[in-house]
């Protein structure tokens, strides 16, 4: 009895240690997209061939893999290391090395403007400031796909279910106080 409670509470210790430590306050926990919703992702995307694409938070990398699979340079961000391992064993199954990467950290600190495409499927508290950062950091005119959540002052271009496409406006054509 003692051997099995002491199991159960390593278990739940590790699980609160990976799952919820690294992500607390930074983004979501771990909930994957379903396998159909992280394709419709790729495909709401409109992946353009060889385009770099990051997916903030890629949690086991099937949202990667879908994107890779759809022709893009395919990048995760992962803050947890065991779903970094095991993105990476996914990678390699699949066959998509040399066009699927997964990196450990934190995205908050990466610089995403090399990227055209970005997908999230984060959570309602962090909308606002990734809406900004993505203002500040992505070219007019890339492309940005949500899984649930929506952006706060983006309109989204395109819809399926509850994934929706978003796109960087030009800023010579957004409003502004003096015009
Ligand atoms: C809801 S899951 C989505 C996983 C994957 N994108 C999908 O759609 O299946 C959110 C993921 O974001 C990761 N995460 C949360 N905050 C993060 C951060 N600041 N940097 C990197 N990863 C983060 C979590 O560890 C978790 O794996």
């Amino acid at each position: 009895m003692a051997a099995f409670v002491t199991a159960g509470l390593v278990a739940v210790s590790l699980y609160l240690f990976f799952f919820v430590f690294f992500p607390i306050a930074r983004g979501a926990i771990y909930d994957p997209s379903s396998r159909t919703e992280a394709e419709v992702m790729a495909h709401i995307a409109e992946v353009q061939p060889r385009e770099k694409a990051a997916d903030l938070g890629s949690g086991d990398g099937r949202v990667v893999c879908a994107l890779a699979r759809a022709g893009a340079e395919a990048h995760g961000y992962e803050i947890n290391p065991l779903l970094v391992l095991v993105s990476r064993r996914n990678i390699r199954r699949e066959g998509l090395g040399g066009r699927a990467f997964i990196h450990w950290g934190n995205f908050w600190r990466r610089r995403l403007s090399d990227y055209t495409l970005i997908t999230a499927f984060q959570v309602g508290f962090v909308m606002a400031r990734l809406e900004a950062k993505l203002r500040r950091e992505l070219a007019p005119g890339s492309r940005i796909v949500s899984h649930y959540w929506r952006f706060p002052g983006l309109s989204p271009e395109q819809t399926q279910g509850n994934i929706y496409r978003y796109r960087i406006p030009d800023p010579a054509r957004r409003p502004t106080s003096r015009s």
